[in-house]
């Protein structure tokens, strides 16, 4: 089933530059499932046609409060009715000027003041229009009245101006309207959840670490937020943006890791490791950077055991949380994630074999079972957002 079957979502579309955007997001909506139909602002058409709208969603496009053509065949109270969502993607400064101070003074305000469903503003408008602090006061009026603002973005703006103002991406809106349907199964559950690699530190410019991404650890962040838990990113060094809504604590070592899931674990419901810790870190880090010794050609670091993470917030007497693991294998995959699951004392295992190519570390895709006391699950190739969503069903069963 296409995740937005059956959604009535209405489109209402201002007079911004980002609105030639809005043929591609009403397209990827509807391939969605999702029905849309177009409101649009007498500015908005100076940007996209209401033909072109038409088309791509497959209904006329309202365009005026007073066409009793349009009023007589799905007056905008019925179309208020209709929706189970609306989007007004991009919304001007205007736009939102006028909804903060409830005006109805276009078919757009007018259906807005007229609809019970969930409004999403997503704005977008030059970047000083943006900070300026009456815009911002009537972001935070429409917030605190139960809207839902959605970005904007930072970047470049098609004035040339560089800043926070550019309206989300289609695909990006598309995600959100996803997550606002999905049910929220882990509402009220705090979880923790440790990602990336760790660099193990060997003089002030050199470390050893290793090839994890973090790309599941941040997966499982998003989708845990997206299905309505308040979480916790301990990340290592990566190269990747923040998910919404998830709170991130930066840390480098595995020592460093290792304090803050000690300080964090106790404060929530669900711990999980993702994180590739490394097992070792050089007894002594060099002061000064390490210089080619003449004569020798080996150089012999001294490494010592990195406290285990995960074993440590299992262990814990006291407010534990469900522990989750997560085992990288080149070989007998089974075997060794059921080995760690009871040697470290963990609730449930989630197992990759990463001998295999194009899944696993670095890439978007995986495989994983998972593993319990009584019971396993396997899933195929997809996603690591489509694994960390199943993954996170799997703990919310067992966490009931
Ligand atoms: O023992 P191994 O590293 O294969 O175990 C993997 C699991 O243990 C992962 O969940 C990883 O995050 C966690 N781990 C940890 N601290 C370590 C080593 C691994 O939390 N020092």
């Amino acid at each position: 089933m296409q995740p937005l079957e059956g959604k009535k979502i209405v489109l209402g579309i201002s007079g911004g530059i980002a609105a030639y955007k809005c043929a591609e997001l009403t397209r990827r909506l509807s391939e969605r499932g999702a029905q849309v139909k177009v409101v649009m602002t007498r500015a908005a058409k100076e940007f996209i046609t209401p033909l072109t709208m038409q088309a791509v969603s497959g209904h006329p496009v309202a365009e005026s409060l007073l066409d009793p053509a349009a009023e007589a065949s799905m007056g905008h109270i019925e179309i208020a009715k209709w929706a189970d969502l609306v989007l007004l993607a991009p919304a001007t400064a205007d736009l939102i000027a006028r909804m903060a101070a409830g005006m109805g003074n276009d078919l757009l305000s007018t259906f807005v003041l007229a609809t019970d469903a969930p409004v999403a503003v997503s704005p977008a408008m030059n970047q000083q229009m943006y900070s300026n602090i009456a815009t911002q006061e009537n972001i935070a009026t429409l917030r605190r009245r139960g809207m839902l603002i959605w970005g904007p973005a930072s970047g470049e703006q098609a004035c040339g101006d560089i800043g926070a103002g550019r309206m989300l991406e289609p695909m990006q809106l598309v995600d959100l309207c996803i997550s606002h349907f999905q049910p929220k199964i882990l509402q009220g559950k705090k979880i923790a959840i440790t990602a990336g690699p760790t660099q193990e530190a060997i003089d002030p410019v050199r470390f050893i670490s290793n090839h994890s991404s973090g790309k599941m650890g941040f997966a499982l962040a998003d989708q845990a937020a997206k299905l309505g838990a308040e979480v916790t990113l301990i990340s290592g060094p990566v190269n990747l943006p923040t998910p919404s809504n998830v709170k991130r604590i930066d840390v480098l070592s595995a020592q460093q890791m290792h304090q803050a899931a000690v300080e964090q674990a106790t404060e929530h419901d669900i711990f999980i490791g993702c994180a590739a810790v490394a097992d070792y870190r050089a007894a002594e880090v060099a002061e000064q950077k390490m210089k080619k010794v003449a004569g020798t050609d080996e150089l012999v670091i001294r490494m010592v055991k990195n406290p285990d993470i995960i074993a440590t917030v299992a262990s814990l007497s006291e407010n534990r949380p469900f522990t989750v693991g997560f085992a990288a294998e080149t070989q007998d995959v089974e075997r060794y994630a059921m080995d760690k699951l009871t040697r470290k004392k963990l609730d449930l295992i989630c197992a990759n074999d990463v001998s295999q190519t194009g899944i696993g570390f670095n890439s978007n895709d995986n495989v994983v079972s998972l593993y319990w006391a009584n019971g396993q699950q396997h899933f195929s190739l997809a996603s690591k957002q489509t694994l960390a969503k199943n993954i996170l069903e799997q703990i919310n069963e067992l966490t009931q």
